[in-house]
């Protein structure tokens, strides 16, 4: 089936990345939010940052003013609807999924493939509460999109042929390379990544280490380009920590139980990067550690 629009749900980190290369490989784009705000930031945003692969020679002056004007903003689902192919990209919260999901139903056309870009909920669950799950994948991209190669591509226990291969197009398309995954709670990429996020909060929270001398050792000692509490403020704590919680009540195996520490953090408001502050304070000239 040939793909020619996409509708983004969520103007966050990772739905203006997705609207960005969505764009930028020459599909129509309409990007919604509930916040008028977000909307604003992420077109702000995708200018900023395809202006900075102008400047690189990655694309051409002429491709972005022709991706820029491929993007349209919008604050109402029906519109939306009208799209070939949705990318839902809200925050990481279920009751917040199956609500986008269900006041979109009326509106969508029949061919459109439903996706959503969940870190760790699970795709059969939330396609089951759709009209069709077998027109509906985990479409799993990483942060920040426009640098980050890997897709995963989950299915769902009823998801086609026809949706799948659809969506490895579309991968491809992007000049990127996808991994299948099979549904089970954080897919490959999380189920590995955040159980060691979470060790390193331990780590922080049992006074091991300090915020630098984890990051330094898993920099210096392991070869990560970013160490873990760097990683999780990049990421969003509570993205994070929503994450943990899934592996833990979707494995109930208690050596997923997430770190106090990393609570503690999200219920002060400290998310990381996205609000200035997490496992280091971002509101000054350089990142300063908060332990
Ligand atoms: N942050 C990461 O590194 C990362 C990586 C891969 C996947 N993800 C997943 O991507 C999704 C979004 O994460 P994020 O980091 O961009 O979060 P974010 O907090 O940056 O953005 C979430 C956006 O969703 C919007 N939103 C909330 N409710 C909405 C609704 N009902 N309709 C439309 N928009 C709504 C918010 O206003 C906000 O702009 C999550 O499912 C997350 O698990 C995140």
């Amino acid at each position: 089936m040939e793909i020619k629009s996409v509708g983004v749900v969520g103007a966050g980190q990772m739905g203006n990345g997705i609207a960005h290369v969505m764009a930028l490989a020459g599909y129509d784009v309409i990007l919604n939010d509930i916040a008028e705000d977000s909307l604003a930031a992420a077109v702000a945003r995708i200018d900023k940052n395809m202006e900075r692969q102008v400047s690189r020679d990655l694309i051409t002056a002429d491709a972005k003013a022709a991706a820029m004007s491929r993007i349209k903003t919008t604050l109402s689902q029906p519109e939306v609807g009208q799209t070939d192919l949705i990318v839902e990209a809200a925050t990481e919260n279920e009751e917040i999924k199956y609500k986008i999901f269900e006041g979109l139903l009326p509106h969508i056309q029949p061919h459109t493939i439903l996706t959503s870009n969940t870190s760790s909920i699970s795709i059969t669950r939330l396609a089951s509460r759709t009209d069709r799950p077998e027109k509906f994948m985990g479409f799993h991209f990483m942060n920040p999109v426009p640098l980050m190669k890997l897709v995963e591509l989950i299915r769902g226990i009823a998801t086609d042929d026809d949706t799948y291969e659809t969506c490895l197009e579309i991968v491809k398309r992007l000049d990127k390379t996808a991994a299948s995954a099979e549904d089970f709670p954080a897919f490959i990429v999380n189920r590995i990544l955040i159980p060691m996020i979470n060790e390193a909060c331990y780590t922080l929270y049992e006074g091991v280490g300090n915020v630098a001398s984890i990051d330094n050792a898993m920099k210096l000692g392991a070869n990560h380009p970013m160490g873990p509490l760097e990683l999780a403020d990049f990421i969003g704590l509570d993205t994070c920590l929503a994450i943990m919680n899934v592996l833990h009540d979707g494995l109930a195996d208690t050596k997923y139980r997430p770190c106090p520490l990393l609570t503690k953090y999200v219920e002060a408001g400290w998310l990381g990067r996205k609000s200035k502050r997490g496992f280091y304070d971002y509101r000054g000239e350089i990142p300063v550690p908060t332990r």
